[in-house]
């Protein structure tokens, strides 16, 4: 009998079946990868798990004695937990604070020095030291997600789902978090990690189970699958194309000019040092860079968001720094943010209403301040078709779309404003294997149409699969352009860690 088991499993939301008659099983100690779909049902599956939704109809087994888990409370006493992709830690608590956050104690005071003592012990045998009182906001992206691991394993969690963990990794932290749960594993604990990168399930797991529009497809052995490719299709359907076709760009008249660009940080330290580049129309330029090395700080200062201390900044030759957010907007400047939570969108308006946040006031949105609802019914009608956002219906609230479902009508928006600048930060993020693709070609679309694209991501390959040129962030400052096709994926690696090699690389131009 395997160590959890989840019996014809239902789940109906009002106008869509998230999840039809699933039977999923794993078992002790193993690492299962979830796969499927934009929408597919992989997180409502997990949160009826974890006790945050409840079954329309099912079962749950663990250890072969049937469960009701009605609460996160009732599932980590049974030892379930779930890491979400947006995490729940408090950035102004420190980090023995977030951990014990709602934990129960017999005695009337919280001991909290042993409890900080018990942590820095459980998180050594991680490999991971911590100061158990430092604030949690500065902690990186990386570190706080092994600290809700922590988190987890310190309320003898025995189970942990983890629903897209390495989508906001760096490909450093990944493999730092991978040795993480390949420890688990051995330890005897059980992973259940959701993902939209093959790569890392063919790396990670042992076992996969593929849904397919809210079915189960199948659950297989990964030494049975050959290549990532056999992966795709068995969540797709189909063959999948991995690569965008893509032309030499043509590059035309300058769109964006940066020169000097000073700035600094929420801590107040520089951020942004003497950075100058320019992107021009017709070309897609890539940011390349670990998190953190001040490509956010960029594109805050792009989009209005962030005082510049010093430098120049030309959008279609009009000197930003000086404009408002939305009149930086108005210039033609769409904007696919980092956070979509925070920047992207209002969770608790439709759909509709997100899709026309920065147009409303105009025509044909509205006419003499009437906003006309009819024919903004029909644009974002036609904006879901076109971008394959998956939804009951248009007037859904923005936050019961699924994770990458979001992404898409964000992506869509913003590309759909016809942008004579776009900035688009990891716009695959989220994404399944068949949308990003679409979504990468639609940017390239865009870039034939004339639009200049500035492409921030973490994610070399998104990086190198689109840009006609690269530049590298490494702690503030442009440390590489880089504008042959030709250059590898090492080189580039380099220069993101830092090091600049000496030998004379004819390809590399030097930095403005
Ligand atoms: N709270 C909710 N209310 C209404 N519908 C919901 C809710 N949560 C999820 N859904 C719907 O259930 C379906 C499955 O969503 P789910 O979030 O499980 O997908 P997913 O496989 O995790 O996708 P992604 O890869 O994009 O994260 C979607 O159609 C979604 O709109
Ligand atoms: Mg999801």
């Amino acid at each position: 009998m395997a160590y959890l088991e989840m019996k014809q499993i239902t789940k109906v939301f009002p106008g869509v079946v998230a999840n039809d008659n699933i039977n999923f099983s794993v078992e002790k100690g193993e690492i299962h990868a979830l796969l499927g779909e934009n929408g597919a049902g992989k997180t409502t599956l997990m949160n009826i798990l974890y006790g945050l939704y409840r079954q329309t109809s099912g079962e749950i087994w663990i250890n072969d004695k049937k469960v009701a888990i009605t609460s996160p409370k009732e599932a980590i006493d049974l030892g379930i937990g779930m890491v979400h992709q947006h995490f729940m830690l408090i950035p102004a608590l420190t980090i023995i604070e977030n951990v014990v956050l709602g934990m129960k104690e017999n005695k009337q005071i919280l001991d909290l020095k042993r409890a900080a003592s018990d942590v820095c012990a459980e998180a050594a045998k991680y490999d991971m030291t911590i100061d158990p009182f430092m604030e949690t906001w500065k902690l990186s992206v990386g570190q706080q997600q092994r600290l809700e691991i922590i988190k987890a394993l310190y309320r003898g969690v025995k189970l942990l789902i983890l629903d897209e963990p390495t989508a906001v990794l760096t490909p450093q932290e990944v493999s730092v978090f991978f040795t993480m749960v390949r420890k688990l594993s051995e330890e005897g604990h059980t992973v259940i990690f959701i993902t939209h990168k093959l790569p890392e399930v063919m790396q990670l797991c042992g076992r996969c189970t593929v849904l397919r529009h809210g079915k189960l497809e199948t659950t297989v052995n990964i030494n049975d699958v050959k290549n990532k490719q056999e992966l795709a299709r068995l969540m797709v359907g189909k063959d999948v194309e991995f690569s965008v076709q893509k032309t030499p760009a043509v590059p035309g008249e300058e769109v964006l000019s940066i020169k000097n660009l000073n700035a600094r940080n929420n801590k107040g330290l520089p951020a942004l040092k003497n950075v100058s580049f320019d992107v021009h129309a017709g070309e897609i330029l890539g940011v390349a860079g670990v998190d953190g090395n001040g490509q956010s700080e960029l594109v805050e200062c792009l989009t209005g968001l962030r005082k510049i201390d010093s430098g120049v900044i030309r959008i279609m030759g009009v000197e930003i720094p000086k404009l408002a957010a939305r009149t930086i907007l108005e210039q033609g400047v769409s904007h696919i943010p980092e956070d979509r939570h925070r920047r992207g969108m209002l969770k608790d308006m439709s759909v509709k209403e997100n899709l026309i946040l920065m147009n409303y006031f105009k025509e044909p949105y509205s006419t003499k301040g009437f906003l006309n609802w009819k024919w903004i019914s029909g644009y974002a009608q036609e904006l879901c078709k076109e971008f394959n956002v998956k939804t009951p219906s248009i007037e859904e609230k923005a936050d019961k779309l699924s994770g990458g479902n979001q992404q898409k009508f964000i992506v869509g928006r913003e590309l759909e404003r016809k942008p004579k600048l776009l900035i688009a930060m990891h716009p695959d993020r989220g994404l399944d294997i068949g949308a990003t693709k679409y979504i990468q070609s639609r940017i390239v679309a865009a870039r034939d149409s004339g639009s200049a694209v500035l492409l921030v991501s973490t994610e070399l390959d998104e990086i190198m699969e689109l840009s006609d040129r690269i530049i590298v962030m490494y702690e503030g400052g442009i440390i590489g352009l880089i504008d042959d096709p030709q250059v590898t994926r090492e080189y580039i690696g380099l220069l993101m860690a830092g090091t600049r090699p000496q030998d004379s690389l004819e390809w590399m131009s030097p930095c403005p």
